[in-house]
């Protein structure tokens, strides 16, 4: 499986012949100047929460590539709206075969307003059984929830907020890196805004030191998992 980092917490992966991305926010990133918003291939779009932050870009892209749009009912009902017909609504704890694989919608403790200031339902994130197993936390804090999952997924990857002020921490995702059991972490929602910079040297041996490896990609940048 192939992931592609484009900044914030927008990634894609690649597994055999189909591009899932997750939370599109590329244009208005300056860090992701450099990523074209009108190239990127998805057959599917998935969202796991409404804040702009993290949809900025989806309407545009799954209206020129046709994907599906997956995220909470509220969510996915406020796209259709706007004229976006190809949409699967979940809602927390469930789970639906797609043709590469399995989703299922994960708590995350958060908000979830959607741009306009629509109710975005509430905030979740998303657990992907396809070639790999990968559970994407969403914008959230730490959890006990997290340990329900480590019990019941075994996961070859994991893409956690290690920001901070809106998101789980540095430390407090080692903690769920250790709940959710799993030893390789993609950090994500970090260094786009003032509130949320870390350094990331020291983040990586903090995760080293407990046992985990912590992956930081450049935005643009592939990494085969
Ligand atoms: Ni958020
Ligand atoms: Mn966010």
């Amino acid at each position: 499986m192939e992931l592609t980092f484009y900044g914030h917490a927008c990634f894609s992966v690649k597994t055999q012949d189909k591009t899932i991305l997750f939370d599109p926010f590329i244009s208005p990133n300056p860090k992701a100047a450099h990523i074209d918003v009108t190239t990127l291939a998805a057959n599917y779009i998935l969202l796991s929460h409404g804040h702009e932050d993290h949809v900025a870009d989806a309407e545009n892209i799954a209206k020129r590539t046709g994907a599906k749009l997956v995220s909470n009912f509220e969510i996915v009902s406020w796209y259709e709206k706007k004229g976006i017909e190809n949409v699967h609504p979940m809602n927390h704890g469930g789970k639906w075969k797609f043709d590469f694989g399995t989703v299922k919608y994960t708590n995350a403790v958060h908000s979830s307003m959607l741009p306009d200031g629509s109710y975005g339902g509430n905030p979740g994130g998303f657990i992907v059984n396809a070639s790999k197993s990968f559970y994407f936390a969403g914008d959230t804090a730490l959890t006990m929830d997290m340990k329900l999952i480590g019990n019941s997924e075994k996961l070859d990857f994991a893409v956690l907020p290690i920001g901070d002020n809106f998101t789980m921490g540095i430390e407090d995702a080692i903690t769920a890196a250790e709940f959710i059991n799993c030893n390789k972490i993609i950090g994500v929602h970090y260094d786009t805004f003032g509130y949320i910079e870390i350094n990331k040297n020291e983040a990586i041996d903090k995760f080293k030191s407990r046992g985990k490896e912590l992956i930081l990609p450049e935005i643009g940048e592939t990494i085969k998992l």
